[in-house]
């Protein structure tokens, strides 16, 4: 079998992290990849049919006709080729899996007959689907197109394909149906995952909707990683952590520190409510190409017990293979010190977090958890964070910027504004900045004004500091 290195099929181990890195190019590019993908297929289809029938053909081997080459594309289906497939029968296999959905009349040549038996050939394989009524490929059709039929080493390799260790099966790419192809692995039918499928199809995923059972909701921000005012000592911590997301498949994959580090990083950011956890966590999944999805934890105890269980089974499972940042806030509720249990809700609720904990720790991807303080988190489990970053308020440098940054569009400021005093003299967090920043705005808008005063700042920051209990 033929390496497909010159077509951009190469080690997998150097292809990049499939849902993170250069977000991936929308539905008009991987029209055009799959549409490139599937003239190569119907080159090959025929190719085999005609090497297999004696036919004249411009080939010896289907091995000959080059496979599009992907190495520049980002679309999924590139970037799935470059990372889970090093031969030619898996490109094969996957692109065949595809045709049903893409190009079904492509398949069509194989619902020839044979004359000498008044049947189907069974060489090519095919089941019936549904109300597919095009042909359906099996692992059999796969066998056929890569000239396997007859070359029975070539038709033993090819059941590599049916193993759950497999990268096109690990990465649940290629969907193997548990049916009656328990006889005859070869008689099952290609499937290709439905989440692999609308990534390959639409470029871009479909996301499943936040209900009662599925208590998780994605996090989203307009706001820009350069938005983001931070002590320079909790960004240094910020971007060890941007950088497991961004690196951690090179260092356990390529650098193979698998065997000493487990996949996992668990983050718990603590600190006064509105420094900017609840922002840092989306600008971490916006930066990197992750979605992030905030979970719901006044679902996760619910009076049906087991149906809580189940759907946040459902969440930690989705997000596994999405490769989802999981974010949890408030998270001290959950993980705060184990109290006595006094009522039955309690105990019920203790279930709950025992089952939370564990699916916590096992998550291969990122969770992060926001709490406004520390010394609530249950030591044994505070042992099991990869990071726990504390979010000062901001300090008078950092005040400054937020202050700036917050006025830099909308309305104008009056010339009698200082930013520079109201930062000196205001103990004030980036959430309270934001609210100022809305009183003011709506102030000005109030009055006709098209500046806003300083009063209206000042009023604003006034209603802030009284939230918390301080007067100016
Ligand atoms: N460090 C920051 N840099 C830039 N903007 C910030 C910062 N902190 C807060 N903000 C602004 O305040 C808003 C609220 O902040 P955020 O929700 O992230 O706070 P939080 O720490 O999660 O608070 P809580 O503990 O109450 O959940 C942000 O959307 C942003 O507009
Ligand atoms: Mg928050």
């Amino acid at each position: 079998m033929s390496e497909l290195a010159a077509s951009g099929v190469s080690n997998r181990n150097h292809g990049s992290n499939i849902g993170t890195g250069t977000i991936p190019q929308g539905s008009g590019a991987a029209a055009r990849v799959l549409d490139a993908e599937m003239n190569w297929l119907a080159k090959l289809l025929d190719a085999a049919i005609r090497l297999y029938f004696g036919q004249p053909c411009e080939v010896d081997d289907i091995a000959r006709i080059d496979a599009p080459d992907l190495r520049d594309e980002t679309t999924w289906y590139a970037r799935i080729v470059r990372e889970h497939i090093t031969e030619l029968d898996e490109r094969v296999t996957l692109a065949l899996a595809l045709a049903p959905c893409l190009r079904p009349q492509l398949l069509d040549p194989l619902f020839a007959r044979n004359p000498n038996l008044e049947r189907a050939f069974s060489e090519f394989g095919g089941t019936a689907r549904g109300t597919h009524a095009g042909f359906w490929p099996t692992y059999e059709t796969a066998a056929f197109v890569v000239g396997a039929t007859t070359a029975l080493e070539r038709r033993i390799r090819l059941t590599r394909l049916a193993e759950p260790d497999h990268p096109l099966r690990r990465a649940r790419i290629l969907h193997l149906e548990p049916t009656e192809s328990a006889v005859n692995w070869f008689d099952a039918p290609l499937r290709v995952d439905p989440l692999a499928l609308s990534r390959i199809t639409l470029g871009v995923e479909q996301r499943p909707d936040y209900s009662s059972t599925f208590p998780a909701r994605r996090l989203t921000t307009p706001l820009e990683w350069d938005d983001l005012v931070l002590h320079s000592g909790v960004r240094d911590e910020i971007d060890e952590l941007r950088a497991w997301i961004e690196h951690s498949r090179t260092l356990l994959d390529t650098w193979q520190l698998d065997r000493h580090i487990k996949p996992g990083y668990r983050s718990l950011f603590y600190g006064p409510p509105g420094t900017g956890k609840t922002l840092t966590a989306s600008l971490l999944g916006k930066t990197t190409g992750l979605d992030v999805y905030r979970i719901d934890l006044s679902l996760v105890v619910s009076k049906f017990i087991g149906e809580t269980e189940k759907n946040l089974a459902q969440v930690f499972d989705e997000a596994e293979r999405r490769e989802w940042i999981l974010f949890f806030d408030e998270a001290d509720a959950l993980f705060g010190k184990r109290t006595a249990t006094s009522s039955s809700n309690d105990r019920y609720a203790n279930q709950e977090v025992a089952f939370l904990l564990q699916r916590v720790e096992d998550f291969p991807g990122v969770v992060i958890l926001a709490s406004n303080l520390k010394g609530n988190i249950d030591d044994a489990f505070a042992r099991r964070f990869q990071s726990m970053i504390y979010f000062p308020a901001p300090g008078q440098a950092e005040r400054l910027t937020l202050w700036r940054n917050a006025f830099s569009r909308g309305p104008r400021l009056a010339a009698e504004v200082d930013l520079e005093v109201i930062a000196a003299d205001y103990e004030v967090t980036g959430g309270a900045i934001a609210n100022v920043l809305r009183h003011a705005a709506l102030s000005t808008l109030r009055r006709g004004g098209e500046t806003i005063l300083q009063a209206d700042i000042i009023e604003g920051i006034r209603r802030e500091l009284r939230k918390d209990g301080k007067t100016p």
